[in-house]
């Protein structure tokens, strides 16, 4: 039997447009049939690079295509429940970058838009797709370092793209808009919900929008007893430091980015190492590289298209982590610990009163 081949319109061709373009262009059920971005050089030299038949600057003009069965998103944080809402509406398939919106009210919206819907949607946390990510938590869900954890992490980024940061900015601190992979990776890894969270906030560039804050961070406790930190900014002279670091009561698993690996060891791929305390021995298993894990979004993406399988992570999951997110924002705007009185969003999102 031939397998249905998904025709896709991908809105906004920056950074994260143009991988998942790489993805879609690899993988056999797919085929890119219109680009959009809001500028119409990008749209147009996208068009060009991809082979792709059509663009342009208004992504209404695909929604109704009937060669379009699914579209991708990966514009700014503030127009993700606009573009949503009009796709969903002519009964396309939506994969949307994450975080799902620019703020609490428009994240209700896009949560019961999304359950009302008939066509799938999943969110882009990349990481639940990443093998190295994959391998990590079995090795904790397995118990090789015990539970409760301490969870140190950081995605600190010294910017080579200053006017793309500034431009995010505007929509999303970068405690919300990294910070929803690694509050999901605290529940993931966990498998337990937030109990309190606080935070700093700093404007480190003068030009950071009056609003908001280019570096933060959030320090969470769990229900379990768990705890940790995400530490995140963009800045034009702050370190680049990539930490992701869970340490139990039997040892500790850290995970090595490639490009952070000894010259003579980035051919192996990511790193996860792991020290086993009982044993003193320190270990580490590469993991070949596979780009940004795009592909293996797609992949799942095509199958959820497909009717056999569910989206991941779930949208409960995607819910709770921009939950975590938004109340780690709200924290360090207020300058106080904020708890989390129901610690995930219920089957009609009753994000709690402290986003509400
Ligand atoms: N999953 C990940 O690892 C990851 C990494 C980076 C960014 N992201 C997310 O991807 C999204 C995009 O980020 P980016 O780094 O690619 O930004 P970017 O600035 O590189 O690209 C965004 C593009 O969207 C276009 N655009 C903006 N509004 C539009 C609209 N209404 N219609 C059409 N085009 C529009 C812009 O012109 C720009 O070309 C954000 O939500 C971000 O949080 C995810």
């Amino acid at each position: 039997m031939t397998m249905k081949t998904y025709g896709v319109a991908v809105i906004g061709c920056g950074y994260m447009g143009k991988a998942h373009l790489e993805a879609l262009s690899r993988h056999e059920r797919t085929q890119v049939t219109a680009v959009v971005d809001a500028n119409a050089a990008v749209a147009r030299e996208t068009a060009r690079q991809f082979g792709i038949p059509r663009w342009h600057t208004d992504y209404r003009v695909f929604a109704g295509d009937r060669d379009v069965d699914a579209v991708v998103i990966a514009t700014y944080p503030s127009t993700h429940l606009e573009i949503t809402k009009e796709y969903l509406a002519h009964g396309k398939h939506v994969l949307c970058e994450k975080p799902v919106a620019a703020n609490p009210a428009d994240t209700q919206a896009f949560f019961r838009l999304c359950r009302r819907a008939k066509a799938k949607v999943m969110v882009g946390h990349i990481l639940r797709h990443n093998e190295t990510y994959r391998q990590a938590m079995q090795m904790i869900h397995s118990g090789k370092i015990g539970f409760p954890l301490v969870m140190r992490m950081s995605q600190v980024k010294q910017s080579q793209h200053w006017a793309g940061h500034l431009a995010l900015l505007q929509d999303a601190s970068p405690i919300v808009d990294c910070g929803v992979h690694y509050f999901d990776l605290m529940r993931w890894a966990t498998g337990s919900e937030l109990e309190s969270v606080s935070g700093i906030g700093q404007r480190l560039d003068g030009d950071v929008p009056a609003h908001t804050y280019n570096y933060g961070l959030a320090a969470v406790a769990m229900a379990d007893g768990s705890a940790g930190y995400f530490e995140a900014g963009w800045g034009q002279t702050l370190k680049t430091d990539f930490r992701k670091e869970f340490t139990g009561p039997k040892g500790r698993i850290e995970i090595i980015y490639q490009c952070f690996r000894p010259l003579s060891q980035q051919s192996l791929g990511n790193a996860i190492r792991f020290y086993d305390f009982a044993s003193g021995e320190m270990t580490e298993t590469n993991i070949p590289y596979e780009g940004k894990s795009t592909l293996s979004q797609i992949s799942h993406f095509v199958r959820v298209m497909d009717g056999k399988a569910e989206p991941v992570p779930s949208l409960e999951d995607v819910c709770s982590a921009m939950h975590m997110a938004l109340m780690a924002d709200q924290a360090i705007r207020e300058k106080r610990v904020l708890t989390n009185p129901d610690a995930r969003c219920g089957q009609d999102i009753p994000l709690p009163h402290c986003i509400s």
